[in-house]
């Protein structure tokens, strides 16, 4: 068998509708307040996309700007792997949709649904199509328009108040600098907990799917037990940093860059803590965008690239938690 291949990221892209909308203007629409919002999460606005827009075409424009960073072409790009909760269609999937908008040729799009910890999921998936030499060039995505599915009044405020629009992609290819590259990949899941994040209409288990009836009830909006989420979140994600560590013989202060989801500032701020690391070494823009679940981490890769404030040869860690449960961890010399 011919050894495997390294692997690095070659560039990063986001995009973000340009519509904002301010804690402020959720008061307006339920009963909520800026107050509650900033403290229990540290959210203090974000995007939504127009109507008659999805995934796809936020993920089409992250994509201009990763091309343009990796100083490559459409036609470069070897297969899409297309990590989002909230596809443009039931199906087919969101991948084929960029593809025909990308234009890109038939290359192969996969569609992957994997919640918040989505991103990682693809990065892994990418890494081991490269690795294995079956393709050079592949475009990992995370996006969503959770606008779509959020029940914008009081009934539904413990979840809509923490989701935003957007799109983060990167390229990863195969890398020619020994410095360099993906280190190690680490993820997992656990079933017993498909219910305490969940949005379960239309639902394939029924017959009809949906129901005009299950639409009354507003069922077809997402559910969370956020006590419970919040509690795992802040034990897996530390959990799964230190396997990575472990497994490439590093210990936390030896990481250069912390990336972690957008969920909720708290979570993210115990992580550290439990990890004993400094507020300067990570960075979040969980404030001005939301939660965007497979979007996020890619969104601070590019924020952090594009800034600085990630450098060639960073050591950089990467860690998602989301429903299913899924989490996950990445390192790798950036
Ligand atoms: O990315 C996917 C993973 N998702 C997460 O990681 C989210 C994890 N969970 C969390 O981040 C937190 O649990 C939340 C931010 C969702 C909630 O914070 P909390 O401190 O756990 O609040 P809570 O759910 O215990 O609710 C406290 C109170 C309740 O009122 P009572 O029962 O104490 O009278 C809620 O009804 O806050 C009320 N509440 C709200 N009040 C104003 C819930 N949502 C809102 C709201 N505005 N939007």
């Amino acid at each position: 068998m011919p050894a495997l291949r390294s692997v690095r990221i070659l560039g990063t892209g986001m995009y973000v509708p340009p519509d904002v909308y301010t804690n402020k203007d959720l008061e307006k629409m339920m009963d909520t307040s800026d107050e509650w919002i900033v403290q229990r999460s540290g959210i203090r606005e974000r995007r939504f996309a127009k109507p008659g827009l999805g995934v796809s075409d936020l993920a089409a424009e992250a994509t201009q700007h990763a091309l343009t960073a990796a100083g490559l072409k459409v036609s470069d790009i070897d297969a899409i792997v297309f990590a989002t909760l909230s596809p443009d269609y039931y199906f087919p999937g969101s991948g084929v949709f960029l593809q025909n908008l990308l234009g890109c040729g038939q290359i192969p799009a996969f569609d992957l649904r994997n919640q918040c910890s989505g991103f990682l999921y693809g990065l892994n998936v990418a890494k081991a199509f490269i690795s294995s030499g079956q393709y050079d060039r592949i475009l990992v995505v995370g996006a969503e328009c959770h606008s779509r599915a959020i029940n914008l009044t009081t009934a539904g405020r413990d979840v809509a108040v923490l989701f935003g629009d957007g799109a983060g992609v990167v390229i990863l290819g195969p890398n020619d600098d020994p410095k360099r590259g993906l280190l190690s990949l680490h993820l997992h899941s656990d079933g017993a907990h498909r219910d305490a994040l969940k949005m379960e209409f239309p639902s394939m288990r029924k017959w009809p799917a949906i129901t005009q009836e299950m639409l009354n009830d507003t069922k077809h909006y997402p559910t969370m037990d956020g006590r419970l989420v919040f509690k795992n979140a802040v034990t897996r994600m530390p959990e799964v940093v230190h396997e990575a560590l472990a497994y490439n013989q590093l210990k936390p202060d030896d990481v250069d860059f912390y990336v972690f989801h957008q969920a909720n500032l708290r979570i993210n701020e115990a992580v550290l803590k439990h990890l004993a690391q400094p507020a300067s070494k990570t960075y979040n823009n969980i404030d001005r965008y939301g939660n965007c679940s497979a979007a996020s981490i890619p969104m601070v890769l590019d924020e952090c690239a594009r800034s600085g404030r990630i450098k060639p040869g960073d050591l950089v860690c990467m860690a998602s938690f989301g429903a299913g449960f899924t989490w996950g961890s990445a390192l790798l010399r950036w």
